[in-house]
């Protein structure tokens, strides 16, 4: 029982709800698909686990109560300027965001490059609306607390819960649809269980993040856009130049295997690249490293599309350079 928590020690974690299906409600308990994510406010989910007030002293805030498909990286943004608020404040411990599935992996990522804080961050969802029955929210948040609550769990960069797992904010990513056991770490990014609160730890991040990123929230307006190119076979490589015109200010390729895309695209490519718009790669596997085949590209490592999106956002947002670019694919 490495984490009980007795009164005396007791930290105050503050739980700031974004919406999601662990906030979602449906008429009928067996209704898992057709509810309203977003529909109940924090203090009703907290409401299902009166325990967790043996965890920790809590206090709630609703930032937004949104489905996560429609968060925008203004939402990001903003949810992560009242973050580092919420943290600065010398009597609060730790925070836990409670928010949609969907997009979690994105916004988890874009916290754990921007908050300036070693205070636990932690990120959780659930997969069954809080009406149906065998809801996951109630024991995921109850679990959340107790890694926000927990020592251990300082200087590790933004963490998510769910499914009785703990994953770094950088390896997560949403692996199945509808089961439970969405939430995988890819090779890297599982660090650790929580188990009815009790908290273990395995592993800890390498790259830089929260408090080590040089990316502060004080110098960033908003994020430009930035677009994801997938690879499939015959793939009209137009489509790309399409983004360029539309404004992305990067783009993003979701390449085959190690990183190869066919010939059409890499002369989209290379055109796109020597008119200054700073190209990512990375592949549509779910592990492994790329490899860069073409001058100028930039490797996205072992990041997936849509986190390497959120980087290179970022880095186009506080003006760095593409060698400045390649440097924050290795560190971050
Ligand atoms: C959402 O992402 O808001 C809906 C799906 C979920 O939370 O699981």
């Amino acid at each position: 029982m490495q984490n009980m928590i007795t009164d005396k020690t007791k930290k105050k974690i503050f739980v700031l709800g974004s919406g999601g299906t662990i906030a979602g409600l449906a008429a009928s308990p067996v209704d898992f698909m057709g509810y309203t994510a977003g529909a109940a406010g924090v203090d009703s989910l907290l409401n299902r686990v009166p325990e967790i007030d043996e965890l920790a002293e809590l206090e709630t805030e609703d930032f937004c109560g949104i489905a996560s498909e429609n968060a925008t990286p203004e939402v990001w943004l903003n949810l992560a300027r009242r973050a580092e608020q919420i943290l600065s404040a010398d009597d609060v411990d730790g925070l836990v965001v409670t928010s949609g599935t969907d997009t979690l992996e994105e916004m988890a990522y874009f916290l754990n490059l921007v908050l300036d804080t070693a205070k636990p961050v932690v990120v959780v969802g659930a997969m069954r609306p809080l009406s149906a029955y065998g809801t996951d929210g109630p024991v995921n948040l109850y679990n959340a607390v107790a890694v926000a609550a927990n020592p251990q769990s300082e200087g590790k960069g933004v963490l998510v819960v769910m499914n009785d797992t703990i994953i770094s904010a950088r390896g997560v990513n949403k692996q199945d649809s509808c089961r439970l056991n969405t939430m995988g770490g890819g090779d890297f990014g599982t660090l650790g269980y929580v188990v009815a609160g009790n908290v273990h730890f395995s592993a800890a991040p390498c790259q830089r993040h929260t408090h080590n990123s040089e990316f502060r929230l004080t110098e960033i307006r908003d994020l430009p856009p930035v677009d994801i190119f997938y690879m499939s076979a015959g793939v009209d490589a137009r489509l790309l130049s399409a983004m360029a015109d539309l404004g992305a200010c990067g783009v993003v390729l979701a390449g085959f295997g190690n990183g190869t895309f066919s010939d059409s695209v890499g002369d989209q490519l290379h055109d796109l690249i020597d008119e200054g718009l700073v190209c990512v790669i990375t592949s549509r596997c779910q592990t492994g490293l790329v490899r860069v085949t073409m001058p100028g590209l930039v490797a996205g490592g072992d990041l997936s599309p849509q986190k390497a999106r959120v980087l290179l956002m970022l880095a186009l947002a506080v003006g760095k350079t593409t060698e400045e670019i390649e440097r924050c694919f290795i560190e971050y």
